[in-house]
């Protein structure tokens, strides 16, 4: 069986632990088309969760459209733009269909077709030399209102607090004012930059002021950890034992990212040798040797503060 930890992607499916009753809250906020702000620290989990909650609307065979978008290094409302228009085959897999509906809305506006030479996806993004990007980020707002008009839609803005970084004045309340009429679309506004990202929504001068629902994503419960990493490792015929199980989450306080850096580095211990406190002890040794050299630059960048 293939090593089922991750550590660098989202995680989905029987790669991801738990978190039910964040599942079916945030369903909850979907079907409603309520909007939420979900944040937490770096790497807890938050785009995996997006993932999952999309996989339950489908297994569910829910008719709503998703899309998750993901803004992590965009610097303008052009950026903003075109990972949307990017994003669009997400709610419309057919791109015949696709064109047909963006040229329709968009008729004055080129656009260029591209293939992403990994994935075979197609996408579209407008040419914006011609016309200005606030009259392209209208149009392309009116055409997400006729897909909500269809069925409802959950729209995730991934790392939304890159968009206080925009330069364009006015971009907030501009978007702002488009979505505040997209009765059947759920915004997930997710952010790990917690004091930027609640300022956005907490504080009465700016423009997302109350639009969105408080969502904190925490750690996982050890509860939760130890039948998933059971199970996982009962597939490799491994019966891990529950104090060493509660050992490893233990060692890294919960942490997602970091047990499941962890676990995969165990699941490629050859089966035939036990798994007892010492193999715990050796490979997080090993692990900490590994990344010496990044904790000697780290603390040599530190001030003498
Ligand atoms: N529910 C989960 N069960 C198990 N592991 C998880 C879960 N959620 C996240 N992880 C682990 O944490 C890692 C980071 O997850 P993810 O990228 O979803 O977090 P994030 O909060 O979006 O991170 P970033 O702050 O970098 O955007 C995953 O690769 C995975 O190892
Ligand atoms: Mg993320």
């Amino acid at each position: 069986m293939q090593n089922p930890f991750a550590f660098s992607n989202y995680v989905t499916g029987e790669s991801f632990c738990n978190r039910n009753k964040k599942l079916s809250e945030l369903l909850k906020y979907i079907k409603g088309s309520q909007n939420v702000l979900l944040f937490s620290h770096r790497r807890f989990g938050k785009s995996s969760l997006i993932q999952q909650v999309f996989s339950k609307i489908k297994e569910k065979g829910l008719n709503i459209g998703a899309m998750h978008v993901e803004l992590y290094g965009t610097i303008s409302e052009k950026d903003f733009i075109t990972r949307i228009f990017q994003g669009l085959n997400q709610l419309e897999s057919n791109l015949e269909r696709l064109l047909k509906s963006v040229s329709k809305a968009l008729s004055k506006i080129k656009l260029d077709l591209r293939i992403d030479s990994v994935t075979g996806t197609a996408s579209i993004s407008p040419s914006f030399a011609a016309v200005n990007e606030k009259i392209i980020l209208e149009e392309l707002m009116n055409i997400l209102l006729k897909y909500s008009q269809k069925r409802k839609l959950v729209i995730a803005f991934d790392e939304f607090q890159e968009v206080a970084n925009y330069t364009e004045d006015g971009f907030e309340k501009r978007l702002r004012s488009f979505i505040q009429h997209h009765s059947n679309i759920c915004y997930i506004f997710s952010g790990s930059q917690k004091h930027l990202i609640t300022e956005m929504f907490n504080s009465n001068s700016r423009a997302f002021y109350k639009l969105a629902d408080s969502f904190p994503l925490g750690k996982i419960e050890t509860e939760h950890y130890i039948p998933w990493i059971k199970n996982l490792f009962s597939r490799k015929n491994v019966f891990l034992p529950i104090e060493l199980i509660e050992e490893i989450v233990s060692r890294f306080e919960n942490q997602p990212m970091y047990i499941q850096n962890f676990l995969f580095h165990l699941w490629e211990i050859p089966r035939n040798k036990e798994y007892s406190p010492e193999i715990i002890n050796d490979l997080e040794n090993k692990i900490i040797e590994k990344r010496s050299l990044e904790y000697t630059v780290l603390w040599e960048t530190l001030s003498i503060n």
